[in-house]
């Protein structure tokens, strides 16, 4: 059993958008309180801020976090968290059934921003509120000045606007669970009139409205129809949400879960593309996947936490070998659209269903699934490139004629770089693979072979070993003066084959 793939220069897909590396942070379990902020930590700066957990999301190099939620937001008011912190409300928050003590809000979390090198794509309440309050918050957060809500945020401390760019229109209002819940005509009436006035604050916004909040949702894809009918002249991106989880222990089916994914992206594109046709009109709906992860180890623990505690261990997955898989063949189905998909956010950063974890007052670790994000986000810069890829296959309990291997290229141009991110998905037997990069004309060597593998796919990293899974460089690819690579990609491995 052997596979190919004829990777060409010529055979772009499109420009990786740097927003694609993107994650969350949702006022959620520990990912704020305990997460990125715990005052008093021996690593915790003037603001509260743990510089440690500020250190591995650099390391990370993640351009754009969405805030404050997630379901969250549905029933946030913004101006709870702005203004002298010791005057500020504590609200119970009926998403997660804990009480929110508004340390941090708007502001702290820009400051946060700044610090970790990386951009907010902020989401406004369309659950419980509407089109006056998005107004409010685009004013206070982006305009200069001599308005009330802008001299409101300079009184507050902050004399330059924050200049927040992208902006999500809600979250996931397609789901019985939210805050607000809409049908698809009533939520895209709101989003619509929303995006009117919020881009005229300020024209320079890109907005998102919500898609399915899964690809199983029975709405899915008449919602992004209707959606997209009401808003298309006013939006820029529309959003797809996916989780994935084993629940079942088959992990042959488990990594087949990211062609669910290829046919999501698929249908929203060609939904997107309809609604274009419908309305003649000349401009492409993008897709934000702004919510995209493995999630259901912590499913049974968060059915018995008690309510309204503030920060409580919240969708805490401990993530192992098989997941960090997944995620790896999840970020390759989203570069393969890269031409359409151009932003993503990792759900979510730290803690909650995270690649950062924290222990309350110790240390900050690496889950498994930290390194398929920080290769793809590191090396994953360029013009994607599609490659050929003869594959023997599978048959799993819900997909057939699932592919071993799962690839693609990314061709860093500027840097004279080729990176092939792979997953061999077999999980009993290594797989030889034969690369054809004839069209480069053989100049390329091999600057490195990273390979994610470990032989038990159910290991993870924790307090105690946080390295028991993590990558080594001694892969075995190798290249031929014609320009043609040979290596053996391990059973059940991530692998990043980087040429120079
Ligand atoms: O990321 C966790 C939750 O998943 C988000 O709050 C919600 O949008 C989704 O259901």
């Amino acid at each position: 059993m052997k596979a190919s793939m004829i990777i060409d220069k010529d055979f772009k897909v499109g420009e990786v958008d740097p927003r694609l590396y993107g994650s969350f942070i949702e006022h959620l379990g520990r990912a704020v309180y305990g997460g990125i902020y715990e005052p008093g930590h021996p690593q915790a700066d003037e603001q509260g801020f743990r510089g440690d957990v500020l250190e591995l999301v650099k390391g990370l190099n993640v351009p754009i976090v969405r805030y404050p939620g997630g379901n969250f937001v549905s029933g946030y008011n913004w101006e709870d968290g702005i203004g002298p912190v010791d005057q500020r409300k504590r609200r119970l928050d009926l998403a997660w059934r804990t009480i929110e003590p508004n340390l941090i809000g708007l502001n702290e979390f820009m400051d946060w921003c700044r610090k970790a090198n990386t951009d907010a794509m902020m989401a406004v309440n369309l659950g419980t509120r509407g089109p006056d309050e998005a107004r409010d918050i685009i004013e206070y957060s982006n305009i200069t000045g001599g308005t009330y809500w802008s001299d409101l945020r300079i009184s507050h401390g902050y004399r330059t606007p924050h200049n927040i760019k992208t902006w999500c229109l809600g979250n996931e209002m397609d789901g019985p669970w939210q805050t607000g819940t809409k049908t698809a005509v009533e939520y895209g009436r709101i989003a619509c009139e929303t995006a009117k006035v919020m881009k005229w604050v300020d024209p320079s916004i890109e907005l998102v409205a919500c898609g399915s909040s899964g690809l199983l949702m029975p709405t899915f894809p008449d919602w992004e129809a209707t959606v997209l009918e009401h808003t298309y002249d006013h939006v820029d991106y529309i959003s797809l949400h996916q989780y994935y989880g084993n629940r079942d222990q088959d992990s042959a089916n488990f990594l087949a879960q990211s062609l669910g994914m290829d046919r999501f992206i698929h249908t929203v594109i060609a939904t997107a593309d309809y609604v274009q046709a419908k309305k003649r009109g000349k401009k492409k709906i993008n897709l934000s996947f702004d919510e995209w992860n493995v999630w259901y180890h912590s499913n049974d623990a968060d059915r018995k936490i008690e309510p309204w505690s503030i920060a409580p261990p919240q969708l805490e997955d401990i993530y192992n070998h098989e997941d960090a898989l997944l995620v790896g063949c999840m970020l390759i189905s989203m570069l393969k659209r890269a031409d359409r998909v151009k932003m993503a956010c990792l759900a979510q950063l730290v803690n909650v269903i995270a690649p950062i974890m924290t222990a309350n007052g110790g240390a900050a670790w690496k889950q498994t699934i930290y390194y398929p994000y920080l290769h793809a986000s590191v090396f994953g810069r360029g013009t994607v490139l599609v490659p050929l890829i003869k594959s023997p296959m599978y048959d799993a309990k819900d997909y057939t004629d699932v592919p071993y291997l799962e690839a693609v290229a990314v061709h860093n141009e500027d840097a004279s770089e080729l990176t092939i991110f792979a997953v061999n998905r077999n999980l009993t037997e290594a797989l030889p693979l034969e690369m054809d990069l004839r069209s480069f004309g053989g100049g390329f060597h091999i600057k490195e072979h990273i390979v994610l593998e470990h032989e038990d796919l159910k290991a993870s990293n924790t307090l105690e070993a946080p390295d028991r899974v993590k990558p080594h460089s001694a892969g075995n690819a190798t290249i031929s003066t014609n320009g043609q690579i040979e290596a053996v990609l391990g059973k059940a491995s991530w692998n990043v084959i980087r040429l120079k």
